[in-house]
């Protein structure tokens, strides 16, 4: 059960990009559910989109899935075409989609460097300027928000915790980190608030094989002061919160929801 209520996003829009699973998916509930009606972008799983619509929509929200290759320039505009002539505007934007290519550097290939790159960080400026596009055309509407628009970048404690054999995926990130702050200074001005999400190890397909046996679990709660492997729930609050007026003062700020990943464990008794 969450603490907020259907009152806390009321009459807003959003758009979570990849979020026919995972990460995505318990953040297009927890908006959802906080009373904001979402957009469910998808490229691959049309089956997994709709499920979460239906979802959303047994609860009593209005969702829609909407397909969409976001490192490619027309179909984020196509997608934003759909989500505005469907919900008449945009009020919140959560860069989430995202995906890993592993490999050590000299094996890594152009293209699985150019692929992370492409939904990771590109992917996130071509949504955000669309987003921007119409947070600006549509002006303030101070009755639903204090700001003109949010856009909340999923990324990563790997915005700052290197990671060997996932260059294209830690630069990715980083690349991520510089990109919300730099949005953030440049829309601030405008009534634009942004910021990010940076999720720890959470139990999703992605990384599986780190948690799934005990064995696994064991060796990944060593990086985590805090001693449990997080829940995509933990990132659906965060978000919502970002997402909501209860944070109107907050800009520029990177959310890490890590279970203290980034304090560093390995240092706490040596070092
Ligand atoms: C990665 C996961 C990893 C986690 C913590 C995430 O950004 O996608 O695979 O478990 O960081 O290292």
């Amino acid at each position: 059960m969450s603490a907020f209520t259907k009152e806390l996003l009321k009459g807003q829009s959003a758009l979570v990009t990849g979020s026919s699973s995972g990460i995505g998916k318990a953040v297009a509930k927890a908006l959802a559910a906080a009373g904001a009606q979402v957009a469910i972008n998808y490229i691959g799983n049309e089956k997994e989109a709709a499920k979460v619509v239906e979802e959303i929509q047994r609860e009593g929200g209005s969702s829609f899935p909407v397909r969409a290759d976001i490192s490619k320039e027309e179909e984020v505009q196509n997608m934003f075409q759909q989500i505005i002539q469907r919900f008449g505007t945009l009020d919140i934007l959560v860069n989430n989609a995202g995906l890993q290519q592993d490999a050590f550097l000299v094996d890594m290939t152009l293209e699985q460097w150019n692929k992370v790159i492409g939904v990771n960080l590109t992917g996130q400026f071509l949504c955000s300027r669309e987003a921007v596009r119409e947070f600006l055309r549509r002006g303030l509407v101070p009755e639903r928000s204090s700001a003109l628009g949010k856009i909340i970048c999923i990324s990563s404690v790997h915005d700052i915790i290197p990671w060997s054999k996932h260059i294209n995926y830690a630069a990715s990130k980083g690349g991520v980190l510089l990109l919300m702050k730099s949005m953030s200074q440049e829309l601030a001005p405008k009534k634009i608030r942004v910021n990010a999400v940076s999720p720890g190890a959470i139990k999703t397909g992605i990384n599986r094989e780190a948690w799934d046996t005990k064995e696994a679990e064991t060796k990944l709660l060593e990086l985590i002061p805090y001693k449990r492997v997080g829940e995509v729930e933990d990132i659906g609050k965060a978000v919502v919160w970002l997402a909501s007026d209860e944070s109107d003062y907050v800009n520029g700020v990177t959310m890490y929801v890590d279970g203290g990943m980034t304090c560093y464990p390995g240092f706490a008794d040596n070092g």
